[in-house]
């Protein structure tokens, strides 16, 4: 009948720091079958942090079969697959033999802080940041690229080609046919010009990185290519790539001056869309791409956004229970720091891959500090958890000096936003509401919503969006006054931590 929906699924790919996943969603815009794999982290020294392409590559597969199997469907089925990943990581491959060529270099990773720090001794900040719209810092792929190409033994220019997560698996499910970013992806190498959308030749030739081993860059909805069915089983458009944040705030349906989120996942991001203009804060925020899309009369639409960057959140929660082990589950912070009445004069600065924004600065390192004899693990996990939602404060008080009014809620989504102690604190100590919607896994709808749109499977975002349920509003309360009196002592923590690795 005209009235029945589209049929099939469209599968979405959720490539992140700490794990891969694919979820399949049915015409109703329902989750009906997904999968998960962690992906194993390498530290080869302090400071630097790497995974193994090729393991992304099968878990990719692995992930999309099973979450398919789950779902009770065939491969044949699904109308269109959506790509979203940790960005600027970053990697270069032989494009014979199809094996990376050395292990990618993880966004955390600071092995390049040696040649930012000359970039910004030279003189360039001021430049970069016009261009890019970025501070220059080693969380960018640029001086990542750099270095792998000045240390990877017997690289062969023409036969490499380089590029982000995105463009990596992008490559791989097409057999090699299809060398391609989106602009989101694009917008976080620190070699795309923000304004023009496309490679920036002077950048290119500052930091030395061949224009021949970059991937073209497209809109972020729109066709990409076909799976190659000798690889994975039947060709199937993918027709959207997206940044994982950016697909959070998609998903979200913050589409407009105005609307932004945070998401706590390994780090904390907090995007707020800016519309069709390059908004410049001042306040040590950056300017980023939200997403790209042909209009009707066939020009590019760009949707800007200003993001404010927080390299470690939940990957502390992580540290706590697999690093030091002082905690068994990530879930049961929320009952330890509850377990003492105040965080015991302890101040923890989540500087394991130095501080983005607002302060940007690599050489920083994490810290406990104020620990006396009567200090307690408790105090240890509630000082952790009380950094994740200070970094956020630093960041609202940026955005809210960056426009003409002030935040009046915070949208959240992530993993660590299921903790009720850290949502409400969060609430504390910015003075705002913060809203927690009932999905927590945002980034997979928005990248599936943004799939399912450009395949013309959906057609109408404002009703994908809407669907959208509230799970609950943490509102300032009683703690208050407490959260906003420490928040001081913990920024004089964080400037003991600064300037530590030199
Ligand atoms: O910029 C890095 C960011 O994209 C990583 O996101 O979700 O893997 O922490 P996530």
């Amino acid at each position: 009948g005209t009235n029945t929906p589209s049929l099939g699924y469209i599968l979405a790919l959720d490539l992140g720091t700490t794990g891969n996943r694919a979820f399949v969603f049915n015409a109703l815009g329902k989750i009906v079958g997904q999968a998960y794999k962690e992906l194993t982290q390498y530290y080869p020294q302090p400071g630097w942090v790497e995974h193994d392409a090729w393991q992304i590559w099968q878990d990719t597969c692995w992930v999309m079969q099973t979450a398919i199997e789950n779902a009770q469907i065939t491969l044949s089925e699904i109308a269109a697959i959506g790509l979203t990943v940790q960005r600027e990581t970053c990697l270069i491959w032989d494009k014979t033999t199809g094996q990376p060529l050395h292990r990618a270099i993880v966004w955390q990773d600071r092995r390049t802080a040696p040649l930012c720090q000359q970039l910004q001794q030279q003189g360039y900040a001021e430049e970069i940041y016009n261009r890019t719209g970025l501070v220059i810092d080693a969380y960018f792929s640029a001086t990542k690229l750099k270095w792998l190409l000045d240390n990877v033994v017997g690289v062969e220019l023409n036969n490499v080609l380089a590029g982000t997560i995105d463009t990596w698996i992008l490559w791989k499910l097409t057999g090699g046919k299809v060398h391609t970013t989106d602009h989101s992806n694009a917008s976080r190498t620190m070699l795309m010009n923000l304004a023009t959308c496309e490679w920036d030749e002077t950048l290119l030739n500052l930091i030395k990185i061949p224009a021949h081993i970059l991937p073209q860059i497209q809109p972020s909805l729109g066709k990409f290519g076909v799976t190659d069915a000798t690889v994975v089983g039947a060709e199937i458009p993918i027709t959207a790539i997206l940044g994982d944040q950016q697909a959070a705030l998609f998903g979200h349906g913050c589409d407009r001056p105005g609307l932004m989120k945070c998401t706590y996942g390994t780090g904390s991001f907090l995007v707020a869309h800016t519309g069709s203009n390059i908004v410049r804060s001042q306040h040590q925020l950056i300017s980023t791409v939200a997403w790209t899309q042909v209009n009707h009369s066939s020009n590019l639409d760009v949707g800007y956004a200003l993001e404010g960057s927080m390299f470690t959140s939940g990957a502390c929660i992580q540290w706590l229970r697999d690093g030091i082990k002082i905690i068994k589950t990530a879930a049961e912070t929320e009952a330890i720091a509850t377990q003492v009445a105040d965080n015991g004069g302890v101040y923890f600065v989540p500087a394991f891959s130095g501080l983005g924004a607002p302060h940007w600065d690599m050489t920083a390192r994490g810290a406990f500090l104020g620990i006396t004899a009567a200090v307690q693990p408790q105090h240890l996990v509630r000082a952790v958890l009380e950094a994740i939602a200070y970094q956020v404060k630093e960041v609202v008080q940026a955005i809210d000096a960056s426009s003409r009014t002030p935040m009046q809620r915070l949208i959240v989504d992530g993993g660590a936003c299921d903790n009720n102690f850290l949502m409400q604190f969060q609430a504390d100590v910015l003075g705002i509401p913060v809203e927690r919607p009932v999905m927590r896994d945002i980034t997979v709808q928005g990248i599936a919503f943004a799939a399912g749109l450009a395949a013309e499977f959906w057609h109408s975002y404002e009703a994908l969006v809407q669907q959208r349920q509230i799970d609950r509003v943490f509102e300032p309360g009683v703690g208050r006054e407490y959260a906003i009196a420490n928040f001081a002592t913990w920024q004089k923590a964080v400037e003991r931590a600064k300037h530590w690795v030199e």
